[in-house]
């Protein structure tokens, strides 16, 4: 059984204090409702900025449901990279999960397919686990290239790697026209691409692993469309930016995957 995720991307917002109090409350709601959390397979993961990811990290106490990830991380394991994060440094803090990938690094950032493809490799080389972004931009789906741009990201960033690492890699689909606009894909539009999505991982790596692959989809998702998206049967969850700030609007989205 794939498992079902929601993510918080808190992107570069919150102080510390916001930070911590957020996290405790998800911690409260998870601790309270483990059994049923564990009983469908459904984690909760949190993305706060670098600056707070020890902090939060200690706010946990659910450590088998709840997961703290970064949103991102550098190609390098260490060197001089003044201002850039490295991957067994987020590993020895104990995260468990880096983002890679956002349309917002590729785009602001410039980050093309071949940086992405080496953070994949060096987040899994320690064990922390992709949630790969993937989505078209407006002119792209206007186009209707909105398919034929989602395989070449995939086949660029992931498909190089060998089936047991794909198998560890979480997909986000975000079409980029939806992120922070408020204009939310259809449940039809979001069940539709991920159908599709499932199939290309089949094709390349067989049906058991499109499977069991669980794939986010991300993009204005709040506490009241988000039932409606993950009914969908191949939307396993979410990946929430604005609605992720707000402790009860996140855990409305937690139930909401249920
Ligand atoms: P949004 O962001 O929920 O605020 O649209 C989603 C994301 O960027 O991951």
């Amino acid at each position: 059984m794939r498992k079902k995720i929601v993510a918080g991307n808190w992107k570069m917002n919150l102080n510390r204090n916001e930070a911590i109090s957020l996290t405790e409350a998800v911690n409260l709601f998870c601790q309270q409702n483990y059994q049923e959390l564990n009983l469908k397979n459904i984690d909760v993961v949190l993305a706060p900025p670098f600056v707070y990811l020890d902090s939060c990290s200690k706010v946990i106490t659910n450590t088998k449901r709840l997961f703290i990830s970064a949103q991102n991380c550098h190609t390098e394991e260490k060197g001089a990279y003044t201002g850039e994060i490295s991957v067994p440094m987020l590993a020895s803090l104990g995260i468990s999960h880096v983002i890679i990938g956002h349309s917002e690094r590729r785009i602001l950032f410039h980050e093309d397919h071949e940086i992405l493809a080496t953070k994949v490799k060096a987040a899994l080389k320690f064990d922390l686990i992709p949630v790969f972004c993937i989505g078209e931009v407006l002119s792209q789906r206007e186009a209707e290239q909105h398919f034929e741009v989602i395989e070449k990201q995939l086949y660029e960033s992931l498909f190089s790697l060998d089936v047991s690492d794909f198998c560890k890699v979480v997909i986000a689909y975000e079409p980029v026209w939806a992120i922070g606009t408020g204009i939310t894909a259809t449940p039809a539009q979001a069940q539709e691409m991920h159908l599709h999505i499932r199939k290309v991982i089949g094709h390349k790596y067989g049906l058991q692993v499109a499977e069991n692959t669980s794939i986010l989809y991300g993009g204005s998702c709040n506490a009241a469309n988000s039932a409606e998206l993950f009914s969908m049967p191949d939307v396993d969850g979410g990946l929430i930016g604005g609605a992720s700030l707000k402790a009860v609007d996140f855990i409305t989205i937690i139930q909401a995957v249920n």
